[in-house]
């Protein structure tokens, strides 16, 4: 959340990272999806419920970026 922001990714964020908006929704490119830490149980229910989900949909309030993720490459959809 905090990079989309920085690199203006046009990510409304508008709950802050608490997982009740799903305004932060990426669709993370298939190779990068698998480094990622799997989702929470509140994550995943969000995802559940969003519209135009794809496979490799996450909320980017709860990607936690590491040097292992450098170059993740991410849709917003
Ligand atoms: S910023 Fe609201 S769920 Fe991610």
């Amino acid at each position: 959340m905090d990079a989309a922001k920085i690199h203006e990714l046009g990510l409304a964020c508008e709950c802050g990272g608490a997982v009740i908006c799903a305004t932060c929704h990426v669709v993370v490119s298939p190779e990068w999806f698998d480094k990622l830490e799997p989702p929470i149980e509140a994550e995943l229910d969000m995802l559940d419920a969003l519209e135009g989900r794809e496979a490799t949909s996450r909320l980017g309030c709860q990607l936690v970026m590491t040097e292992e993720l450098d170059g993740l490459e991410v849709k917003v959809p």
